[in-house]
């Protein structure tokens, strides 16, 4: 019979402070110049890093270790984080949804048909991130979708796209754009009306996440469904070369564009009647769309239109908000997360991050759910992140800030678990500055440092992680391991995650004397963290969990 209750760890005590780091974009990766985290100053992780192999090791962080589709795929935060948090391997959205193309599932589940609804009388409208990343959406799957919707009867389509340059080579908006609009030309020869409608780069249009910045959606919904943008142009290959020939112009920051028929009027907003999915899979960045599309009742931004339309997600997004209600894919039915069992079992649990990555430590560590599970046990801080800026400009982020609030949480005695996400690695990596990203690194370090210092006073227990790899490797490489060159000769910048492990380290003067990793689990990956963590807390971690990283000898 089910219960909560995890039964007592036999030889690991209750009681000890455990504070849980996660290094947002962290791996593992030779030294290098290329590689951030080797070239920033970092001596807290450097000192953690001597405890090999008892108390630092790798472990995997991409690929089917993480549920996706192939070991091609790098990691991301959100498989990441939910691994971390769930502690078992869960087939994630990308698979899933390439598991509901193939079989053609996807065109007999509720959510198809009720987009279907409106395909004899009105516009299907998709809307998302166009590239092969593999982190929110893929190029592959939105055309199968297309091609499966005009085969169940949709006469008009509009493509509204979103250009990348984070998961992808910044400049591969291009050869995604000619890709789909050769699509749309096949199909407009066999008598279906498709085009793409508009456009913008992700980071600027439509692609905010955890109500960072609204703005972001509204430059969106203005294009998408008001057919309204500074820009217009009438195709999309034209916009993205020509918006990209501006002045330090790039994939991720393209100002939003709308396509224009010969007389200047847009081709494709959304209106009554019609249908619209959002196609990314990935929950965080479409949240907020979804919201602006779904509910009746809103205030972030003034919408001037609220078409009724059918609106379908790829997936469901919000589990708790049942957002969208309606979707094509179900979502992996992560459940019993090592949050919620731990405070099932009394553990008085605070997390924090700042506004980008807070989200990270709250709704993907507990299964893409928002919200507390006890609030009476569980405080979750969010730091306001610095909105109009490029990460690059100020790469130390709100690390320290971060650093000081778990430093008062585990002073304060209050919590069992003190769990932090530090996004320096990360999100100035992704903006491919390279000397920014050593500054982020060393800043992220130093937050290390400030929380060590406090498990310290309390006598507690640490365990500093990362959720994938980013800052250890910014350059593209050649199967050889050197970098590639461009056509002008410039090195090519890696804005992307990696395919890297990341590492893990314990200690604190809490831990039990003779606890060290286990030698026997060279294949382990971030599910191994939870049961990890469970144990540290004083209990067994239930018996579906990936096992333990640790053992107890002598
Ligand atoms: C993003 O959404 O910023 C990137 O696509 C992935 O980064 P993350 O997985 O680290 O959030
Ligand atoms: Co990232």
């Amino acid at each position: 019979e089910f219960t909560w209750k995890l039964p007592d760890h036999p030889r690991l005590p209750k009681g000890r402070t455990v504070a849980v780091v996660v290094l947002d974009g962290w791996g593992e990766a030779e030294p290098d110049p290329y590689n951030c985290i080797h070239v920033a100053d970092t001596p807290a992780l450097d000192s953690l890093r001597k405890g090999a192999p008892d108390k630092w090791r790798l472990i995997k962080a991409h690929g089917t270790a993480v549920g996706l589709p192939t070991d091609d795929d790098m990691g991301n935060s959100e498989v990441g984080h939910n691994a971390l948090g769930a502690g078992r391997i869960y087939a994630q959205g990308a698979k899933l949804v390439d598991l509901a193309l193939a079989s053609g599932k996807i065109y007999e589940g509720e959510g198809f048909k009720y987009i279907k609804e409106c395909f004899e009388n009105g516009t299907l409208h998709l809307i998302g991130l166009l590239s092969d990343g593999g982190v929110h959406s893929r190029l592959d799957q939105l055309q199968l979708l297309v091609k499966g919707a005009v085969e169940h009867g949709a006469k008009r389509i509009r493509v509204h796209i979103l250009t990348d340059g984070r998961d992808v080579l910044d400049g591969s908006s291009v050869g995604f754009v000619e890709t789909l609009e050769n699509d749309l030309a096949k199909l407009r020869e066999k008598g279906v009306d498709a085009h793409i409608a508009s456009g913008g780069g992700r980071m600027y249009v439509t692609m905010d996440r955890y109500e960072n910045d609204w703005n972001v959606v509204k430059r969106g919904w203005d294009a998408q469904v008001l057919g309204e943008a500074p820009y217009k142009f009438r195709s999309a290959v034209e916009a993205v070369k020509k918006l990209r020939a501006e002045p330090n112009a790039n994939d991720q920051y393209l100002p939003p564009f709308v396509i224009v028929d010969e007389n200047g009027k847009a081709v494709g907003p959304i209106v009554d009647g019609d249908a619209v999915v959002t196609f990314n899979f990935r929950a965080d960045r479409m949240v907020m769309l979804a919201k602006a599309l779904e509910y009746e009742n809103f205030d972030k931004f003034d919408r001037v239109r609220f078409p009724k339309i059918h609106y379908a997600g790829m997936l469901q997004y919000d589990g708790e908000l049942k957002l969208p209600s309606h979707y094509l894919v179900s979502p992996p039915e992560i459940e019993r997360t090592s949050g919620e069992y731990l405070v099932q079992n009394g553990i008085r649990t605070f997390a924090c991050s700042e506004t980008v990555k807070f989200g990270h430590v709250t709704f993907f560590w507990n299964g893409n759910r928002s919200g507390y599970f006890n609030p009476e046990l569980e405080e979750y801080v969010e730091i306001p992140s610095d909105t109009g800026i490029p990460f690059n400009v100020r790469p130390k982020m709100k690390a320290v800030e971060i650093a000081e609030k778990a430093r008062d949480a585990i002073l304060s005695r209050k919590f069992d678990q003190v769990r932090v996400n530090l996004p320096n690695g990360d999100m100035v990596g992704h903006t491919g500055d390279i000397q920014a990203t050593i500054v982020g690194c060393k800043a992220a370090d130093e937050a290390v440092k400030i929380i060590l210092d406090a498990v310290e006073q309390v006598g507690g227990i640490y365990v500093v992680t990362a959720d994938h790899g980013n800052a250890e490797d910014m350059v593209k490489r050649d199967k050889s391991g050197q970098p590639l060159i461009d056509k002008s000769g410039n090195i090519q910048i890696l804005t992307s995650h990696t395919l890297r492990p990341v590492p893990i380290a314990i200690g604190g003067p809490g831990l039990a004397p003779g606890v060290r990793f286990r030698r026997d689990l060279a294949e382990a990956g971030l599910a191994n963290v939870a049961a990890t963590v469970i144990n540290l807390h004083g209990f067994e971690a239930p018996s579906d969990y990936e096992p333990t990283l640790i053992e107890v000898v002598e």
